[in-house]
């Protein structure tokens, strides 16, 4: 595991899309399921601005670690977000762009996006391979949409389940466990002052750390990389 830890959120979203570069550029296919969250879009916003002469996006394939239950039109949903902030701004084939339906049927959505990793990703360990995966961490130490009071999805399984946010109630559709620690690379993006206390417990391994599902991410063979800024480090 590494930590890389930045000045600012800006300064973090700068070196995880150099990183982020190198990575597309050494393969001629690259499948990311992508997060959601504010960090995130701080990152789609900085590769729209900075990256256009450096990635080639032609064979990107953009899928999603977790999306709500909602239409691709609402401003909820983490398809619209990515739309907005990068989809919208790169030169990206259509057929590359693998959202989870957010409009469907929870259940038969969770199964049909199953379906679409199982069919679109490399098999290894038998299991669909992501060669990242970007995660964020809730200052509840939720990633994706695996929330502690229900941790046990990690666990699933299924490639995709459906969670349900503890204070809106509203539904997920989310990648589970397997997906998550058999990918080549795994990324936080993690920022701010809220999260320090999460990260901390998490990294040393104390408190209430056992009930996080971030403290769960840990790649079976692949890569697993935080890139923090120094609020998010620091406690106390
Ligand atoms: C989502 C995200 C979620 C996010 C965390 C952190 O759909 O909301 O996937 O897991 O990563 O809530 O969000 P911030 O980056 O906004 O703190």
């Amino acid at each position: 595991m590494k930590i890389k830890t930045y000045k600012t959120k800006q300064e973090v979203a700068l070196n995880f899309s150099r990183y982020l570069a190198i990575l597309i550029a050494a393969r001629d296919t690259v499948h990311i399921a992508l997060s959601g969250g504010s960090t995130p879009k701080i990152v789609f916003d900085e590769l729209a601005a900075n990256f256009q002469e450096d990635i080639d996006w032609s064979g990107v394939h953009l899928y999603w670690g977790d999306e709500r239950c909602v239409d691709p039109t609402d401003d909820d949903s983490n398809y619209k977000m990515t739309q907005e902030h990068l989809i919208s701004k790169i030169d990206i084939p259509e057929k590359n762009i693998h959202r989870i339906k957010g409009e469907n049927d929870p259940e038969r959505e969770a199964k049909r996006y199953s379906g679409v990793l199982a069919t679109n990703l490399p098999s290894v360990n038998g299991i669909p391979q992501f060669d990242m995966v970007i995660l964020g961490m809730g200052d509840d130490g939720h990633t994706a949409s695996i929330f502690p009071h229900e941790i046990n999805l990690w666990y699933s399984n299924q490639y995709c389940e459906v969670a349900v946010h503890p204070d809106s109630g509203q539904r997920r559709v989310s990648i589970t466990g397997q997906i998550i620690n058999n990918a080549d690379c795994v990324v936080f993006l993690v920022t701010g002052s809220n999260k320090a206390e999460k990260f901390d417990e998490i990294i040393n391994q104390k408190g209430d750390y056992r009930n996080y599902p971030a403290r769960l991410v840990k790649p079976t063979s692949g890569k697993l990389i935080w890139f923090i800024d120094k609020d998010a480090a620091e406690m106390g």
